[in-house]
């Protein structure tokens, strides 16, 4: 999502007549665009942008700007104009055109609110991101998002449809739906994502390309949308991104996740009765206040039965403003370690014996990149997965088949034996 609020901000610049520049040392403008969903990234954040103190003082014409989640906190543009009073724009996370405002001002244009449409710079070729509903409701206990971003608002599905139609004209093979939670979509507008995902699939079925979208949250995924995946295997892919963020289903209440263990594993079970061959991954929290070794072991024991495709595993970190921020019980920094530290051994352990059974199949991968360190062109199937292989000509943006000979962790190597 971040990346794609970034090709916004990157087309405000050059519909200002900016071009990217490769050195920082020759930018005109630095713009940075914060995530504070942990304390980590907002460190991070802290430490580049105190780190061009240097580079403004050196060359006073250079405009800084900082905006995004991090910005948005309670009091957060206040303590950033006083640690970094060098910079100069300081603008929210909800609306692109506010920075578009602020670099008129600082810049002296004029400002014409006709010119305030949604333009981007798409940087993914041939992945499309579309935003579908912006923001979230739910108030899960550890997180912020819902402070930042503000609650549920869908895109009409005109403005949806007009993008997915620019898209796939200009010859993007896969497009992403995003929202904090897809699932969401059109409550707020008297429509459903399965609506959304139906017309989407039915416009465009003569087309070759996949469908994506993320995140879903477990209490709505629902029979319903399950059948409409299924339906659909040539364009959407049977990959389901599903965050578990705990096992237990103790925590779980206190997270305010609203399932259990049990409804999350039935969920499950749904989504394999109706797409066996479905990948999915998950996003796991660790060190939840009041997490114990039992807590702990749920969710370890949840991992091991699902067999996820991939998880990405954090720690918890204490967000102010949140509920779980006041809880008793806060965990040590040592326990979390050990848990994060055994969690990853086992899903690696997981995803390492899920990548075997590639060897000697062919994969049709869509080709996004090359790889420059392996020389290599890459590219994911529909199930996710990093697929490589050498080749003399540009094949970025096209469908292959690779045979695969070697697997390596996550990643597949092979040889291209289709075009
Ligand atoms: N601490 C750790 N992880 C968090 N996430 C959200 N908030 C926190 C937090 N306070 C994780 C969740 C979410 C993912 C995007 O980030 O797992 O699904
Ligand atoms: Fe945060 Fe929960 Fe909303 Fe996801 S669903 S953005 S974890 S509050």
């Amino acid at each position: 999502m971040n990346v794609h609020e970034s090709e916004k901000l990157a087309g405000i610049l050059e519909d200002k007549g900016y071009v990217l520049s490769e050195k920082l040392e020759d930018a005109d403008v630095v713009v940075f665009n914060t995530c504070c969903i942990r304390e980590s990234a907002e460190t991070h954040a802290y430490g580049n942008i105190g780190a061009l103190k240097k580079l403004k003082k050196a060359k006073k014409s250079l405009i800084v700007a900082v905006g995004g989640c991090m910005t948005e906190q309670v009091g957060a543009k206040e303590k950033l104009k006083n640690t970094f009073p060098f910079v100069d724009i300081i603008f929210g996370a909800n609306n692109p055109n506010e920075f578009k405002f602020l670099l008129e001002n600082k810049l002296k244009l004029v400002h014409d609110e006709k010119d305030d449409r949604e333009s981007f710079v798409r940087t993914s070729f041939p992945n499309a991101w579309i935003n579908i509903v912006y923001g979230c409701n739910n108030f899960c206990s550890y997180c912020i998002v819902p402070y930042v971003k503000g609650r549920e608002r869908s895109r009409s599905e005109n403005a949806i449809m007009q993008e997915v139609d620019t898209v796939i004209n200009q010859g993007y093979k896969e497009i992403t739906l995003l929202g904090q939670n897809v699932n969401s979509y059109g409550k707020d507008t008297g429509t459903s994502f399965c609506e959304l995902l139906e017309k989407i699939c039915t416009t465009y079925k003569d087309s070759k390309f996949r469908l994506r979208f993320m995140s879903n949250h477990p209490k709505d995924i629902t029979e319903e949308l399950i059948k409409v995946i299924a339906k659909y295997p040539n364009i959407i892919c049977p990959y389901i991104h599903f965050p578990l963020q705990s096992g237990s289903t103790d925590i779980l209440r206190k997270m305010n996740r609203k399932y259990t263990k049990e409804n999350y594993l039935d969920k499950i079970d749904l989504i394999r009765k109706y797409i066996p061959d479905c990948s999915i991954s998950t996003d796991i929290i660790v060190g939840f206040p009041g997490e114990t070794d039992f807590d702990y072991q749920e969710t370890i024991d949840v991992v091991n039965k699902v067999k996820f495709s991939g998880a990405f595993t954090f720690v918890y970190s204490k967000r102010s403003g949140t509920v779980a921020a006041e809880m008793d019980n806060q965990i040590s920094k040592e326990v979390k370690k050990q848990r994060i530290t055994n969690l990853v051994a086992l899903q690696n352990s997981i995803t390492k014996e899920s990548t075997k059974i590639y060897l000697g199949k062919e994969v049709e991968i869509l080709v996004e990149g090359y790889d420059e360190k392996r020389n290599l062109y890459l590219g994911r199937d529909v199930y996710n997965r990093m697929g490589y292989f050498p080749c003399e000509e540009d094949l970025i943006g096209q469908f292959v088949t690779i045979k695969v000979d070697r697997v390596n962790g996550v990643s597949l190597f092979g040889e291209l034996i289709r075009r």
